[in-house]
């Protein structure tokens, strides 16, 4: 496997999101999203950590770019910030958002790497919240407005467009359990938010092609391996629960056209019929040019009948990273096999996949990350496996560049490449950074 002969245009990258490192929330007209206003919420984020300033990456971009040269990569996937492009919450582009995402493209393909853009990742403009959000059908004629605006900047240099990320955190996490900005914990609001933010994205890809958008355009999921821990009925069925909550309630719609028919099993409620017009699941599968996919979890699943609202549990993993999830990178193997086998033949991507630790810097300035290599070096074999089994992967995209403000974890949990100094912001290439760089000439050195 070690002399795998990937493909010459495969994308070697690491990703980004805006809200995660840029900061200068309050500068050229940008607005607070609804994680400027859940941050604020006392106890919503551990240490009342905030994005205010992040990585101050808005005014050092152009160094952190260096890094990308530095380590190598030919990809980069990043966000762009909704309330920086519509600050109004509607239709009215603001130009110095616009020009901010113009000049680092520019710089990208100046340093011969390829843009991956994300439109949403996660930062909804907090006006759209107060109208109710994604459980409220307007925000997503907002969302094409938004796309279709930032499309008309960059589309003539962009190849790659995600609509979305991670649909199950940004509706399930944030309107159902509520751990997640805006924390709204509403089974019927999250249902509602699925089913608008899926119908969004599908608009999107419509609006991008009708607007003739040369690149390909695609969506991010998060998705899971799962499988039961018992053979009990019960176990099975609690798996199956888990499953459509994590992966079939956005890959059925994407790629089937309907939802789970099992869906009132998991929620007690169907999507309501009242919530799908005419043409809406139609548009929601609307052919893609690829899927991006973030792994991060396998879970081994029992019942739970203490916890009515979920019915399942996981099992405890025998060793726990920080984040409470095991190691596994065969759970990788086994999601892009089911996408190949059951869902799609379009070309996949590892948009994120990576490792928090309590990195530190040693006596001799080093962050000697030996778990964070390994996970990688670990993953992408379980991708390469992947692939020598015919699943059409064409891009891996460890999470992430840099530490990072890390939603409700706050700053605590470092999933970089680099080391970020908060307190001066200096950026300083963990271990990691030095061994991702090695197999990347190495694997370049194949030809
Ligand atoms: C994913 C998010 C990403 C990052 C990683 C650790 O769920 O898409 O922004 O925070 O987790």
């Amino acid at each position: 496997m070690n002399n795998f002969k990937y493909p010459d245009n495969f994308l070697w990258g690491v990703a980004t999101a805006a809200y995660q490192i840029e900061g200068a929330t309050c500068e050229d007209g940008r607005t607070p999203s609804i994680w400027d206003t859940f941050c604020h919420v006392p106890g919503a984020v551990l240490r009342g950590d905030t994005g205010d300033v992040a990585c101050d990456h808005y005014h050092r971009w152009e160094s952190d770019l260096d890094l990308l040269v530095d380590l190598g990569v030919n990809a980069y996937r990043f966000s762009v910030a909704w309330p920086r492009i519509m600050p109004d919450g509607g239709s009215i582009p603001n130009v110095q958002g616009l020009d901010f995402y113009d000049r680092l493209v520019d710089e990208l393909l100046a340093r011969g790497i390829i843009p991956m853009v994300t439109l949403y990742h996660w930062d909804l403009p907090q006006r759209l919240q107060d109208q109710g959000g994604w459980a409220e059908r307007g925000t997503v004629s907002r969302f094409v407005d938004f796309a279709r605006a930032v499309a008309s900047r960059l589309g003539d240099r962009v190849p790659y467009w995600l609509t979305a990320n991670e649909p199950f955190c940004a509706t399930f996490l944030g309107y159902r359990e509520g751990t997640l900005a805006p924390g709204v914990r509403d089974d019927s609001a999250a249902l509602a938010a699925v089913h608008h933010l899926l119908l969004a994205h599908g608009r999107v890809v419509q609006a991008l092609r009708e607007d003739e958008v040369k690149g390909k355009v695609g969506i991010t999921l998060n998705l899971t391996s799962v499988r039961s821990a018992t053979q009990s009925a019960e176990d099975v069925a609690a798996a199956n629960r888990l499953d459509l909550y994590e992966n079939r309630m956005f890959l059925d719609p994407l790629f089937k056209g309907c939802y789970p028919p099992d869906v009132a099993d998991c929620f007690g409620q169907s999507v309501d019929a009242g919530l799908i017009m005419d043409g809406d699941l139609a548009t929601i599968a609307t052919p893609i040019d690829f899927l991006g996919i973030n792994y991060y979890e396998r879970h081994a699943v029992m019942a739970d009948l203490a916890d009515p609202r979920h019915g399942w549990t996981r099992v405890p993993p025998v060793n726990p990273t920080i984040s409470g999830i095991a190691v596994e990178p065969i759970g990788l193997e086994e999601v892009l096999q089911r996408v190949a086998r059951d869902y799609t033949t379009i070309p996949l991507v590892i948009t994120e996949t990576g490792r928090a630790l309590f990195d530190y810097v040693d006596p001799e300035g080093r962050v000697k990350d030996t778990e964070r290599i390994d996970f990688l070096n670990t993953h992408i074999a379980a991708a390469t496996r992947a692939m020598a089994g015919g699943v059409p992967l064409i891009g891996f995209f460890p999470w992430s560049l840099m530490d990072s403000f890390e939603w409700a974890w706050g700053y605590g949990h470092r999933f970089g490449l680099y080391y970020v100094d908060y307190l001066t912001q200096q950026r300083r290439p963990k271990d990691s950074a030095e061994w991702y760089k090695q197999w990347l000439t190495s694997v370049r050195a194949r030809g």
